[in-house]
């Protein structure tokens, strides 16, 4: 079974579109609640529930954060970029995994993950605070071989691989060759012995070749799911897509 971890990013940005700036970020007219959201998905079988608190808080608050972690009953994975402050936070929720990704520039590698082996020892020391607290650290890289195996020597317990290039190059003829190199780099991170996780623009049409990945063992999925529940609502967002993960 693939595990899905639903990423709820998507709905805090439609409230922000309307309430930046307001009082409070729930109750009242506010609205939608990317918390309340999170427990409909789980009730519907999301495995686990994703955030990513950006540095800039274009979408979710810290505030959500901490509402998630009374609310939710499965695992909370928070998305964060790699600083001294977003690992301050990461050690006081406590979340079940922390999964690192680029935000400025010089962290990006040329695919678009991030660039571990440029900047191992800052990628180092926060995978040993994580360890310490029993957080997993998962690294949000490119199927490159050296930024894996730069994660596995770092002692990462898991990787996501972005999952961008090929979904990008989904009606072009390049899209073999990257579906052909998540596949390599899926099963070298595997021989490893790193966790394989996947992610970034995952569909309900796409996910019929993704699911096919060697190794895959969590798929972190949001703008897709969140569009379809505008039509259908979360839960049948949620239980369309396991079903396509998992036919
Ligand atoms: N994984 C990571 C690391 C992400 O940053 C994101 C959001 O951009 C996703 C997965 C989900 O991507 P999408 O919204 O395209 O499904």
């Amino acid at each position: 079974m693939i595990l899905l971890g639903v990423n709820i990013d998507h709905c805090a940005t439609v409230r922000q579109a309307r309430y930046r700036g307001y009082a409070r970020i729930e109750g009242g007219p506010v609205e939608p609640d990317p918390v309340a959201l999170a427990v409909c998905a789980e009730r519907a079988g999301a495995d686990g529930i994703t955030i990513h608190l950006r540095e800039d808080r274009r979408h979710i608050q810290e505030h959500d954060v901490w509402r998630l972690r009374e609310a939710s009953r499965t695992r909370i994975n928070l998305e964060m970029a790699c600083t001294p402050a977003m690992i301050e936070f990461a050690l006081k929720v406590k979340p079940a995994s922390v999964c690192v990704v680029p935000e400025s520039r010089e962290e990006i590698s040329t695919e678009g993950g991030l660039d571990v082996v440029g900047q191992r020892e800052r990628v180092k020391a926060c995978i040993e605070a994580m360890n310490a607290a029993g957080i997993s650290t998962s690294l949000f890289i490119d199927p490159d071989f050296a930024q894996i195996e730069c994660s596995a020597e770092l002692g990462a317990p898991w990787i996501e691989l972005h999952t961008g290039a090929w979904a990008n190059a989904w009606h072009t003829p390049e899209r073999a060759d990257e579906f052909a190199r998540l596949r390599a780099g899926a099963l070298r991170a595997h021989a490893a012995g790193l966790v394989v996780n996947a992610g970034h623009g995952i569909n309900y049409v796409n996910v019929a070749e993704i699911r096919t990945l060697p190794h895959v063992h969590e798929l972190n999925i949001g703008h897709t799911i969140i569009s379809r529940a505008l039509f259908t609502g979360i839960e049948e967002a949620v239980r369309e897509m396991k079903a396509r993960m998992n036919p």
